[in-house]
């Protein structure tokens, strides 16, 4: 039976494979979990979309279902938070609230040669100063453009008004607060931070670069803090204020609270995002990291990240499953790889979607080299793994470069925490100390800090500092020596997969 004396905040985390709902207690304690995978529809090599309607209906399932899991009703939730996997691009008919096309996703490399196109003479860092982002297929204001040049008469439409565009954020926040009755279209400065449109000084949309990549003002969201109160829910959650919008990265942020300067984390997803902490001034990187949003608390002054981003970690060891079809589940990798002792000499660089940080080369592919025949599938399974451990040493390295800032432990969460192994191996390359906090979906958790304390339920950072509780440690064992000839190796293997334009 729920606590009636209990206060409760429930977060929606629509990620990259699956939607989820958690409730959570005032003491930022699990009540219930509900979750559900959708579907992933890759029309040609490099491409990758969603169906942002199946999105919406497992969204509203997740929600039911934790609420039922939960024992609560609507009426007893404080607060309802979101974050969502972050970049992936929805344009919908504001009449009809149907999606123009499927969503294209963050992973999708359709847009390589407008991006290159729309560089120019200056190249990738083009628009860099004011966004903190490179010119790179993974991020929004280019998928919208290409949505906006493909699909047929959408341009005209468009910029008659007719036509919204959203990240995920947007498109569930105006589907709760009533859609085409009414739906407030809005998104979150962390959301708004990574479309390459906005500014990251003012906090507001570049007209400057509207112009020069053909998205018309019309379609675009106000952009509001990421904790605030947008509306309130209708239909099932009526009445449910909705105060929270973080990108799923910056929702970990907050979640793992990140509050100092310095503090970081890595979320392991189906890619890697290392944010670490840099204070209330954007730091621009030169050294292939994004300068990015890491939350901004109602008027509160905005904080900000370096992020290193690594498209593919977790969606690697599905590939693993789906497509080769070694394991039967991704929770057998663990003990496949632990019989034997090394990587035999294989090496595996998930270039799948290009290389993100800290290369952006849109021209990288995939590749497995160091095959000999002594090379079985357990050794592969373990370059399967180590393949997210370098790839979070290389950011790390960046980071310092950037930053100054040597990291003395690293803060992790998300699905891959669960392998030992791997948060072993991580240990090992970074030499320093993993840890893993109690709830380790520290992205539901942010998103439903961030709406608790929009409408009174937290109070102050503190408050949820002092929830922070650690429950499991990996220290680094290996030689110095096996580090540095394993560091080498790979970064020869990544050298393989340049090169490899569609
Ligand atoms: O930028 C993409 C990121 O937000 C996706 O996160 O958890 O699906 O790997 P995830």
């Amino acid at each position: 039976m729920p606590d009636t004396a209990q206060k409760y905040v429930a977060a929606i985390d629509q990620g990259t494979t699956s939607s989820r709902c958690m409730v959570f207690d005032q003491d930022g304690a699990v009540v219930a979990v509900d979750q559900r995978e959708h579907r992933q529809i890759f029309p040609k090599p490099g491409w990758v979309e969603h169906d942002a309607t199946e999105i919406w209906s497992k969204v509203q399932a997740v929600v039911a279902g934790a609420l039922a899991k939960a024992g609560l009703r609507a009426g007893q939730l404080s607060a309802l938070g979101i974050t969502n996997q972050r970049e992936t691009t929805v344009l919908w008919d504001r009449a009809t609230g149907k999606p123009v096309h499927n969503a294209i996703v963050w992973q999708d490399t359709r847009t390589a040669a407008l991006c290159d196109e729309l560089g120019g003479t200056d190249g990738q860092d083009r628009f860099r100063g004011r966004t903190g982002l490179p010119l790179a297929s993974y991020f929004s204001g280019p998928k919208a453009a290409w949505l906006l040049d493909n699909v047929p008469g959408l341009r005209d439409r468009a910029e008659r008004g007719e036509i919204a565009f959203g990240t995920i954020d947007s498109w569930l926040i105006w589907n709760l607060t009533g859609g085409t009755d009414g739906g407030r279209h809005v998104t979150d400065v962390t959301n708004a931070g990574r479309t390459l449109l906005m500014n990251l000084e003012s906090l507001q949309w570049d007209s400057s670069i509207l112009t020069a990549m053909n998205v018309p003002e019309a379609v675009l969201p106000e952009i509001r803090s990421s904790a605030e109160v947008y509306g309130t829910a209708v239909g099932p959650l009526e009445g449910v204020p909705i105060a929270s919008a973080l990108g799923d990265q910056h929702a970990a942020v907050f979640g793992q609270a990140c509050y100092d300067v310095g503090a970081a984390k890595n979320t392991y997803g189906t890619g890697s995002f290392l944010l670490l902490n840099t204070g209330n001034r954007p730091v621009p990187s030169r050294n292939g990291l994004l300068t990015t949003m890491g939350y901004q608390i109602g008027d509160e002054a905005p904080v900000y990240c370096l992020e290193g981003s690594i498209a593919i970690t977790g969606a690697l060891v599905q590939w693993f499953r789906d497509q080769l079809g070694i394991i039967r589940s991704a929770d057998e990798i663990e003990s496949l790889a632990a019989s034997v002792d090394d990587n035999g000499g294989a090496y595996v660089v998930p270039a799948f979607s290009g290389l993100f940080a800290p290369y952006w080369r849109s021209d990288a592919r995939g590749v497995v080299c160091g095959l000999t025949r002594y090379v079985t599938k357990a050794h592969l399974a373990r370059a399967v793994l180590e393949a997210t451990s370098w790839q979070t040493r290389e950011v790390v390295d960046a980071m310092f470069r950037d930053s100054g800032v040597r990291l003395t432990t690293l803060k992790v969460d998300g699905g891959m925490t669960k392998n030992n192994l791997l948060m072993q191996h991580q240990a090992d390359v970074l030499d320093v100390p993993v840890i893993r906090p109690k709830v380790a979906e520290t992205t539901c958790l942010g998103a439903a800090y961030a709406a608790g304390l929009a409408t009174g339920v937290w109070h102050d950072l503190d408050e949820l500092r002092a929830h922070w509780q650690k429950d499991a440690e990996w220290t680094p064992s290996m030689e110095p020596s096996v580090r540095d000839r394993e560091y080498h190796n790979w970064h020869k293997a990544v050298e393989r997969s340049f090169g490899w334009h569609e």
